[in-house]
């Protein structure tokens, strides 16, 4: 895949300000950076709005997969004085610990995708809302730590996000379970009713490729574990020949879903029973 001998020097030049991109060091969970240099369209929801109604009920709060802690962080106001958040990306932990212990929100290490998969460092019935925005999720251990008529509030990335990434970099999608069906099936199974949910389509707009190299950092379970600008650059080459050269923007599909789901007064399936 790399650009071979007969790279033009316009070429290189790319490639040497794509390479540049790569280097971008990233802290927390935070794309302004690229502000104009990529533009994407917003679902209809403001999942924000959806976790203040919800959280100006609720006096026990967590927040799973904080990430630098940025989001909740802007949530300030609306916080109860109880509120905890869990994040498990190592580089992460101390991003969001340190941002969040201004506000006296403790952080735990937790990765509900971590294999083998490990419970959640909460007692049983410690919370009446939980708040996910594009985390990973056990419907099991959720019925368990919330209390009955607890309320589940999440915003995923769905399996088809980046579908072109599939043509482009020959990468099946890797949450392939990562449904509104799936998810809501699942919640429904551990106990949980759900009250209101939507899915919607939009698209990212990459207005340079190095603003993509830069976002895929981000993002590397979008792209093949090997990706780099050297790797792959006939096929970075490419995507710039086929747009911004031509003055269009690279385009991927933005899929996303969210869903508000109650635990029911009395669960259908028993917690697995740590406290
Ligand atoms: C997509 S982020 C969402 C963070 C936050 N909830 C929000 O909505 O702004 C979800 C999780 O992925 C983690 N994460 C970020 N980069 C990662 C990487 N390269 N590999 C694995 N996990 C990563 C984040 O730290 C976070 O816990």
């Amino acid at each position: 895949m790399n650009a071979g001998p007969s790279t033009s020097p316009a070429q290189a030049a790319l490639l040497a300000a794509w390479r540049e991109d790569e280097q971008h060091h990233h802290e927390g969970w935070d794309f302004s950076h690229l502000a104009g240099r990529l533009t994407e369209d917003e679902p209809p929801w403001d999942f924000d709005e959806e976790c203040r109604a919800c959280l100006a009920k609720s006096g026990h709060v967590l927040d799973m997969g904080t990430g630098g802690g940025e989001r909740l962080a802007s949530l300030r106001e609306a916080l109860p004085p109880d509120t905890v958040a869990t994040e498990g990306w190592a580089p992460n932990l101390p991003v969001a610990r340190a941002r969040l212990a201004a506000l006296s929100i403790p952080v735990e290490d937790y990765d509900p995708d971590a294999e083998p998969c490990s419970p959640m460092p909460f007692g049983n019935g410690r919370f009446d809302l939980v708040m996910n925005r594009h985390e990973g999720l056990d419907p099991g251990e959720l019925t368990r730590v919330l209390v009955p008529g607890g309320v589940f509030l999440t915003q995923q990335v769905a399996a088809d996000d980046f579908r072109e990434s599939e043509d482009v970099f020959g990468l099946a999608p890797r949450y392939p379970d990562t449904t509104l069906e799936v998810v809501a099936t699942q919640l429904v199974r551990a106990g949980f009713r759900i009250e209101a949910s939507g899915t919607w389509r939009g698209t990212y707009r990459f207005h340079d490729v190095g603003a993509l190299v830069d976002y895929l950092k981000l993002v590397p379970w979008q792209v093949p574990e090997d990706f780099c600008v050297d790797r792959y650059a006939e096929t970075l080459l490419g995507l710039h020949a086929s747009g911004p050269a031509q003055g269009n923007p690279v385009r991927f599909t933005k899929s996303r879903f969210w869903l508000r789901a109650r635990v029911n007064s009395t669960p259908r399936i028993a917690s697995q029973g740590i406290s």
